[in-house]
């Protein structure tokens, strides 16, 4: 249920704000959640691309040992083992002279090559060939899974960390040998398109630090990169946020203002409503004071002066009273503009009939250019009353003689454009911006209605007024008048 004091002082704006901070909360935390989202996604791609990277770069290196190895057992069997064979009816690797041959042969397959170490293991797991000659002969340099490759099998080649991979990330430069990859292959030849049985296992040991520390320095620059324009987005995702937060902080500022404005406006509008029904209750007695001052003014006797004088001010007073009162009225409660077609020059001739004493009194010269044919629809008596009030003003801002122009002209669009010069001093510019505020005036005995009522009888028309100053000086007041339908002037 609504809180009764509340709505009644009209100050209830934190509801509507609250909901509004609420909403710039949640798009601020989305958006934190977006870019943690991207930078995830961006580093797991990394990690992802880069790793396919070393696998890749694993397989090459790992086919290459393969058919390295394979291509040694074929060199060994055919230029060592046959040779040696039938030359001296056994292999015995001890004899240095056989160590030697066979060393020549593995040197040639190898030279070149990224290969660290060559041997050759027996079936008691002793080293019967070494690229290192000291390893001759030892026991327990066997791989744990020697026994399966000597009988047939050729594993996966392995590779040999010398340290551990996340490690290796922030190790660059890596020293030499910390990645080995190492083949196991059963050494056999072939006889008359047959294999032989195995003869011992050939391992080979290749250095691959080179390679995976060219694959870690590519892994370091995809994650760079990835960093780098996350951070770039990141940055202008905050930018971003920053910049809506204060358009909005701006737009909720400016609509809590409108709230405010837009409360006190009702407020006033309402105290509006109380001062016109009291001025309305106030203006018929006032006529029966007139009335009744002006009575007593000419039953009195003209020789009572003091008295006679008394009753002339209650009557001026009490007229001067009567007009603010009408006024205000005219402003506060504004008639619906009847929708006759009315032609603005006709309104003018009998304007200026009524006005032509006055300003003739004080040496006013009209001038008129109005072309035939101005037609509007609207209300005869209220344009009436607007073009008074242009008028009047124009003569007292003259406050003698001077000159009045009125030109009138069809707008090219079916309207009307009016234009009254006045050869005064002209809107001065500092209360130009307030001259349409109701009770705006520099005048004694002005109202400072007549600028209000003339715009509120102009937009009730449709049209607009503009005030200015002529290039030549003078105030000059432009009103634009919508057209009449010309089904109406052509049936008038
Ligand atoms: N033609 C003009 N030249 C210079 N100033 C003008 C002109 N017309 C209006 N003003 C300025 O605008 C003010 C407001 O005019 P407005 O007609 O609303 O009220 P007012 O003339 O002061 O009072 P009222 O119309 O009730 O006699 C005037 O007091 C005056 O300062
Ligand atoms: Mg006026």
């Amino acid at each position: 249920m609504p809180d009764p004091e509340r709505i009644r002082t009209g100050e209830d704006h934190d509801a509507p704000s609250d909901g509004k901070d609420l909403a710039l909360s949640y798009a601020r935390t989305l958006s934190w959640l977006s870019l943690l989202l991207i930078l995830t996604t961006t580093l797991s791609l990394s990690f992802f691309i880069s790793n396919s990277a070393r696998e890749t770069l694993l397989t090459r290196q790992e086919n290459f040992a393969r058919s390295l190895a394979v291509n040694l057992n074929y060199q060994i069997f055919r230029r060592f083992f046959l040779p040696t064979f039938f030359a001296r009816g056994h292999i015995a690797l001890r004899d240095n002279e056989q160590y030697e041959r066979l060393d020549t042969v593995v040197q040639s397959v190898i030279q070149g090559l990224p290969v660290k170490r060559l041997r050759i293991y027996d079936f008691s797991h002793r080293v019967a060939y070494s690229t290192e000659r000291e390893e001759l002969g030892k026991v327990g340099l066997a791989p744990e899974n020697l026994d399966a490759v000597l009988e047939g099998d050729t594993p996966k080649p392995e590779t040999i960390a010398g340290i551990p991979a996340w490690q290796a990330l922030c190790r660059l430069p890596l020293s030499e040998g910390s990645f080995m990859l190492r083949v196991l292959y059963p050494l056999r030849g072939e006889l008359d398109g047959r294999p032989t049985s195995v003869m011992g296992v050939l391992e080979l040991t290749q250095d691959i630090t080179d390679d995976y520390e060219e694959v870690v320095a590519f892994q370091w620059i995809i994650v760079a990169m990835c960093l780098i324009s996350s951070v770039v987005l990141f940055t202008l995702m905050l930018l971003l946020i920053h910049r809506t937060e204060k358009v909005l902080a701006l737009r909720m500022e400016k609509n809590r203002m409108l709230e405010k404005e837009l409360h006190s406006n009702e407020h006033l509008a309402g105290m509006g409503r109380v001062v016109a029904s009291i001025a309305h209750e106030i203006r018929n007695p006032l006529g029966i004071i007139r009335s009744s001052a002006e009575l007593l003014h000419n039953r009195t006797d003209k020789a009572d002066a003091g008295t006679q004088r008394i009753l002339g001010a209650i009557y001026d007073e009490s007229l001067r009273l009567s007009r603010t009162l009408n006024d205000f009225l005219d402003y506060a409660r504004p008639r619906r503009p009847k929708q006759e077609l009315a032609d603005v020059n006709l309104v003018l001739d009998q304007l200026l009939a009524f006005l032509e004493g006055e300003m003739a009194r004080h040496g006013v010269s009209v001038e008129r250019d109005t072309v035939p044919e101005l037609f509007v629809r609207g209300d005869r008596e209220l344009l009436y009353r607007a073009f008074y009030n242009i008028l009047v003003n124009g003569q007292q801002s003259m406050d003698g003689p001077g000159t009045l122009r009125i030109s009138g002209r069809p707008d090219g669009r079916g309207g009307v454009h009016l234009e009254f010069r006045d050869s005064g001093p002209g809107f001065d510019p500092r209360t130009l911006p307030h001259l349409l505020d109701p009770f705006f005036t520099t005048k004694d005995a002005g109202t400072g209605l007549g600028l209000p009522i003339v715009q509120s009888i102009i937009v009730s028309h449709g049209g607009r007024i503009e005030l200015l100053n002529g290039e030549q000086g003078g105030a000059l007041v432009r009103v634009s008048l919508p057209s009449a339908e010309p089904s109406v002037v052509s049936n008038a």
